[in-house]
């Protein structure tokens, strides 16, 4: 990390007071797609691709670098990634590209849990939300905030052919499938599409969730029970 300090002392360090937190945070785990790569605590994200951003800036945080120097190698990062890097580069621009920054130089290799509104972001309270199978059809939407989340928690259904459909308004790419007795996957499918498929289902307990690296590990899934 210390050469990657060095280079973004070159640019002014984004300043983290005039920074849309909540945007960044938004961004990160949603349609910049960083979450998908990255593991970062606070964010909620567990994706494994690329370094976990907490163990790669808790040294320089513990050196005593601050936010905004942190928050400037991530902007170095997003506008320069290593040539080759499987991290496409140019991810988010601007005011965006300040604001993940922002977010991620605030929060990037220390404890705890956001607080207030930023902690709202990312967050579904879908654990008690259930979908019932109506007629062999079974509606299980994506989050539409962006959240890796569907909008509920659990789902119902009766043995037999059931068709799922995870029509998807958030603004990253998503799918459905089920694991349990019978297994099952839909097509992966970016914004305005629909993930479906038809599984001829046994009685048990189904684990349903999104394929798309990360997701499931960060809380994308649920519980299906079929009698
Ligand atoms: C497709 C996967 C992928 C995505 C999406 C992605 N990254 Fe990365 N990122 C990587 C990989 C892999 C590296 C390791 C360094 C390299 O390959 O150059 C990396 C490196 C980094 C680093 C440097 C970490 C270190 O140890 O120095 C930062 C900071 C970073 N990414 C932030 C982001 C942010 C912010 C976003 C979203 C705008 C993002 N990444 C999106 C894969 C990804």
């Amino acid at each position: 990390m210390v050469v990657a300090l060095v280079a973004a002392g070159c640019g002014a360090p984004p300043n983290s007071s005039n920074s849309d937190l909540v945007n960044g945070k938004k961004l990160f785990i949603g349609k910049a797609t960083c979450g998908s790569c990255h593991t970062l605590q606070h964010a909620g994200t567990k994706g494994t691709q690329g370094p976990n951003l907490d163990a790669a800036f808790v040294n320089s945080r513990q050196s005593g670098f601050g936010d905004s120097v942190i928050a400037g190698v991530v902007r170095d990062q997003i506008a320069h990634p290593r040539r080759g890097s499987i991290m496409p580069g140019g991810l988010v621009k601007g005011k965006d590209a300040r604001d993940v920054a922002a977010y991620v130089g605030s929060v990037a290799g220390k404890p705890g849990k956001d607080t207030g509104l930023l902690a709202s972001v990312g967050t579904t309270n879908n654990a008690s939300k259930v979908a019932a199978e109506k007629a062999g059809k079974l509606t299980i939407p994506a989050d539409p905030t962006g959240a890796l989340a569907y909008v509920f928690g659990k789902a119902t259904a009766t043995a037999g052919k059931v068709t799922f459909a995870m029509p998807n308004q958030a603004p990253i790419q998503h799918d459905i499938a089920i694991k349990g007795p019978v297994n099952g996957k839909g097509p992966i499918v970016g914004t305005g599409g629909t993930s479906t498929f038809t599984a001829t289902l046994k009685p048990g307990t189904y684990t349903f969730f999104c394929t798309v690296p990360g997701h499931e590990q960060a809380g994308m899934k649920g519980t299906l029970t079929v009698k």
